[in-house]
């Protein structure tokens, strides 16, 4: 096979094989095709695109560029959950001890802050000993002691995806949804899953601002994966606000606390009771999503679902007496407050802009080599759809960064958009779709 011949016959629009494919990923894997041949066949494909086939070839490729886990020695169905990222998502930390503790296996791996969105290995590592770069045999034994485990991606794992995500980002190709697919699932299909649950995010603070875009997104990754005869379940949900209030590592850590202890009302508990559901529907712990909703609540009333998140801390290092008692964790040094300039319901926000407010702050990373301060970030209080009165507090922020503080409050003030009228909540979960 010749790579140029496979670039040409992209370029023309023409479909490749499975063998063509694996040929080019392999090959560019092992360092034999030069980045920029590989450049070239990756803006092919994002101009002219990549059919459901192409797309499941990709992901085969770049899945066994690496080691496929086998759990096959812990009982019982493995369920993961993906989300496309968010502000204030923390919906992992709350629904993994939650699935485990109704019974559900959780092999969870799971990646660092993109842009003005959070990361959930950054929020497990704001709590002080726990440790996510864990090798595989502590993967399994973690995992068999308490049935969930929160972990990064090891060297093992795609490394095609690595060498290939790296090249899109610095060749304007990151915004394909097949390339999205192949890089998302050739990750999650490694995990050695029976089944994945995936939350497709759409709104101002999401990468797919618009519907019909998640739209394409939760249908392709679903097919994907019922092509790797996987179970899936997606749900495309808001993304037009912060999800619950804390934005912030270590804040989204105590945030999580207080949903597993019960303190459940808002979007956050919604959705996070809704995902977890989906996993003990998948994980055939529910004979429906509703029962696994049921059960979710039951896992958290009854303590079992903080008592389990307690275990995978401690199994995985973490200092377990500061989620028992989280008031202790240091403080930032600054604790500023917002108040509303004006009167009315507020219509909507600017999500995006409020990820990168707690970006200044320090609760995320401007540049790969900045230090992320896991105390810092905001505080948000109102919900689309609230009234606001004017001296009202909207939102605090906290960091150590003085010099931060003014353009913050400015963002954050511009941020929010008020209206006369009263407005519409917008709809947490908009759709679902399973194969
Ligand atoms: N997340 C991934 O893992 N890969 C992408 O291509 C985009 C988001």
């Amino acid at each position: 096979m010749n790579t140029v011949d496979l670039i040409r016959k992209k370029r023309e629009h023409n479909t490749l094989s499975e063998q063509e494919i694996n040929f080019l990923v392999t090959d560019y894997t092992k360092g034999k095709i030069p980045d920029y041949q590989f450049s070239a066949f990756l803006m092919a494909g994002y101009l002219n695109g990549f059919n459901a086939k192409e797309t499941a070839s990709l992901t085969k490729s770049m899945l066994y560029s690496g080691r496929v886990i086998n759990l096959d020695m812990i009982k019982g169905k493995k369920i993961d959950k993906h989300s496309t990222g968010g502000v204030g998502d923390k919906t992992s930390l709350i629904l993994a001890p939650i699935a485990a503790a109704a019974g559900v296996i959780v092999p969870m791996i799971s990646g660092r802050g993109l842009g003005h969105t959070g990361g959930t290995l950054d929020k497990l590592e704001a709590i002080p000993g726990f440790t996510t770069n864990i090798g595989l045999p502590k993967y399994i034994s973690v995992l068999q002691k308490c049935g969930a485990v929160l972990a990064g991606q090891t060297k093992e794992i795609a490394p095609a995806d690595k060498l290939i995500y790296s090249l899109r980002d610095v060749t304007a190709t990151v915004e394909s949804i097949p390339l999205i697919t192949a890089s998302i699932m050739s990750k999650k299909l490694a995990e050695g899953i029976d089944g994945l649950v995936l939350d497709v995010k759409t709104g101002s603070g999401a990468f797919m601002k618009k519907y019909d875009d998640a739209l394409a997104l939760a249908d392709s990754l679903t097919r994907t994966a019922k092509a790797f005869k996987k179970k899936v379940i997606a749900f495309i949900t808001d993304m037009n606000q912060p999800l619950g209030n804390y934005i912030g590592n270590w804040l989204e850590v105590y945030e999580s606390i207080k949903i597993l202890q019960g303190d459940t009302p808002g979007n956050l508990g919604d959705l996070s009771f809704h995902l977890s559901g989906a996993m003990i529907f998948l994980g055939g712990k529910s004979s429906s999503i509703q029962e696994g909703v049921e059960i979710s609540k039951q896992m958290v009333s009854s303590g079992k679902a903080f008592d389990k998140f307690l275990e995978i801390v401690k199994l995985q290092g973490g200092n377990t007496e500061l989620i028992k008692h989280p008031d202790k964790y240091t403080k930032s040094k600054i604790r500023e407050t917002i108040f509303a300039e004006s009167s009315g319901y507020l219509e909507s926000t600017d999500n995006f802009q409020i990820g990168m407010a707690s970006l200044e702050l320090g609760a995320g990373r401007m540049t790969m080599a900045d230090k992320i301060d896991p105390k810092a970030g905001i505080i948000f209080y109102p919900k689309i759809g609230d009234k606001i009165k004017k001296g009202e507090i909207i939102a605090e922020i906290l960091t150590d960064k003085k010099e931060k503080v003014d353009k913050v409050k400015i963002q954050l003030k511009r941020a929010i958009n008020l209206s006369n009228k009263k407005t519409p909540v917008p709809k947490l979960i908009k759709s679902s779709m399973s194969l």
